[in-house]
């Protein structure tokens, strides 16, 4: 989910709706505003996207505080009564919340059992227990910070009190949320890309903080009501990345920004001698690792594991990949010296979170692969490594992922080189090669829609298949199919399908292989054979010198350790026609967030 919130001299209506337009990547279930003026608060609450808010809102209500959320579902399905705002019961009080309250349950029996609740959320219980404190006679921010100290869990809250024209009360706890300072107004967000219209001055929140936000005075307190003074920072944004310009869709505005990333990428990473360089810090932390652990989540993952064959084949460092959700509850036994490396498109996803907050309270060094600098994930470890991938909008991730692979190839080479390891190939001249590759496949979108069509059009489910580092992009070739068209798509490694999910294989099925691999070339085919002798409908995505005559398509050859960053396009555009063929919504899939911002 993701908050906003104004306070000032206009009318706020607009500059909310665009803010929590810009949030939308975070959950787009249902969304809502309540603004206040001199007759009271007005909320504005609907089910659906932000343009289904819009339509409701209340055009002549003029107000110049206001408060707005967007919803990712987690308590209580997506409608407009369990859709943000919510408000205490005699309605003095109005609440936006982003997080999970994972005591709502006992506070309710302990403290409210006399209200009678209006939704299924945790977010109504905090807002009724503070108007219960100020009925029992505490101030407002007494009543607030009482309240905080009351509940677990994960927040970021904006409330509005409807008795007092000048304050939004401001809290924060593993939630990201930032203060915006503008000249005779302040605004609240989730992340600096809603307000970057109003303001690029942002102050950092950190956990278990008040703020209280009157038009002119930003007022940080802990929650003894202590005040902390803190600079703000300038956010660097540039507002016109956020547009989708002439592209139809952000996804593939992006899918074919990724030769340009990847050139970005090698020009930020090149010292003046044209040597690929990362700063001598980062590169002495790995240096006395015995092993790494790569934490992330869903497409990060997946990068996270192409990533572990660079570094154990460049830097000769074993690593780990771990996916962050279960990492938290099921730690396995660790090395003497690890070192944990987050990868995050975000830097915001919550079940990263919640194992960086725990690994450095063991102690241990921390890195964040990340694209969006000043992220939680980057504040929080010790060292960020950031993608330059531009910010990325669509919920289906492309040249973050990229991106990403492209960094982790050169962290193992920076590595294995201070580590005095031959790679035995230039990387920069391998990451151009890379780069023009991607352009050629992006100029080559025609054929594989026409591929998507052939094989995809009307099947319910589908296979990728390949083997080794083959076997990662598929995985993340499945993903993408499955999050955008909603077809049931899953990555399996060449050699295991015929150990059970063969029998899955029908007339027809489509089975998308991947060959890349010259180890492995001979091998893959064979598994396309068994799958065939079943009925399957094969589409080979080989590599130039490895290519049959049979094959679908076949991508520019490239180093055959990076074909990842080149074997994935194809793969990505498949997944946007697909989904495009269906009329489904591209870059906002159904029950999806770009970020998930809880655990
Ligand atoms: C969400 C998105 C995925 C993404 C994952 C990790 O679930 O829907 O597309 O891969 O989060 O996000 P991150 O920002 O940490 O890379």
């Amino acid at each position: 989910c993701g908050i906003v919130g104004y306070i000032g001299n206009i009318d706020s209506k607009e500059i909310l709706l665009k803010g929590l337009e810009k949030l939308e990547y975070r959950g787009y279930d249902s969304a809502g505003i309540a603004v206040k003026n001199e007759n009271g608060v007005h909320v504005f609450k609907e089910k659906g996207r932000i343009a289904d808010l819009r339509a409701i809102v209340d055009l002549d209500v003029m107000a110049n505080i206001g408060i707005g959320h967007t919803r990712w579902a987690t308590h209580g399905v997506p409608s407009q009564v369990n859709s943000h705002p919510h408000q205490s019961a005699s309605g003095r009080f109005t609440l936006v919340h982003n997080g999970v309250i994972e005591n709502y349950d006992l506070l309710k029996r302990e403290y409210l059992t006399d209200v009678s609740f209006v939704s299924e959320t945790d977010t109504e219980v905090i807002v009724q227990m503070i108007e219960l404190f100020v009925q029992d006679g505490l101030e407002v921010v007494e009543a607030f910070r009482k309240t905080l100290t009351l509940i677990h869990g994960s927040y970021a809250l904006a409330l509005l009190d409807a008795r007092d024209n000048e304050t939004i009360y401001v809290a924060k706890n593993k939630s990201p949320l930032l203060v915006g300072l503008g000249d005779g107004f302040n605004v609240v967000a989730s992340d600096a890309m809603a307000m970057l219209q109003v303001t690029d001055q942002y102050v950092e929140l950190m956990d278990k903080e008040i703020v209280i936000v009157t038009k002119d005075e930003v007022t940080i307190q802990n929650l003894n009501g202590e005040v902390i003074n803190r600079s703000p920072y300038k956010a660097e944004l540039d507002a016109s990345d956020i547009e989708k310009g002439t592209y139809p869709h952000y996804m593939l505005k992006e899918i074919d920004e990724q030769p340009l990333v990847m050139r970005k990428i090698i020009q930020t990473y090149q010292n003046e001698h044209g040597e690929l360089t990362i700063d001598r810090e980062i590169i002495d932390a790995l240096n006395e690792a015995d092993r790494l652990y790569i934490i992330a989540a869903g497409t990060s993952y997946h990068a996270g594991l192409v990533g572990k064959q660079f570094i154990e084949k460049m830097a000769k460092i074993p690593v780990e990949v771990h996916i962050s959700s279960e990492f938290g509850y099921n730690m396995p036994l660790l090395s003497e010296k690890p070192l944990f490396i987050f990868i995050s498109q975000s830097g915001e996803t919550a079940d990263s979170r919640a194992v960086l907050v725990n690994v450095k309270e063991m102690g241990y060094p921390t890195l964040t692969i990340t694209n969006v600098p000043g992220s939680t994930l980057s504040r929080e470890a010790d060292f960020t490594l950031l993608l330059h991938a531009g910010p990325e909008i669509a919920v289906a991730s492309t040249k973050a992922y990229t991106a990403q692979i492209a960094v982790l190839s050169i962290l193992a080479e920076v590595t294995a080189r201070s580590r005095g390891l031959k790679v035995g190939f230039d990387l920069v001249k391998e990451l151009g090669i890379v780069a023009n590759a991607m352009e050629v496949l992006c100029d080559s979108k025609e054929l594989i829609e026409q591929i998507a069509r052939e094989f995809l059009s009307v099947t319910r489910n589908c296979f990728f298949i390949g083997r080794g580092i083959d076997f990662y992009v598929g995985l993340e070739g499945a993903l993408k199919l499955k999050e955008i068209s909603y077809i049931q798509a899953e990555g399996f490694a060449g050699g295991e399908l015929k150990h059970g999910t063969i029998a899955l294989i029908e007339e027809g099925t489509p089975v998308i292989a991947l060959a890349t691999q010259e180890s492995v070339n001979l091998s893959i085919r064979g598994n396309v054979k068994e799958v065939v002798a079943r009925g399957a409908n094969p589409c080979i995505i080989s590599m130039k010198g490895l290519n049959h005559d049979e094959d679908s398509f076949v991508i520019p050859e490239v180093n055959e350790l990076l074909t990842p960053l080149i074997s994935v396009i194809p793969l990505q555009i498949l997944a946007y026609y697909a989904a495009l063929h269906r009329d489904c919504d591209v870059d906002k899939p159904r029950n999806l967030a770009k970020s998930v911002t809880v655990e």
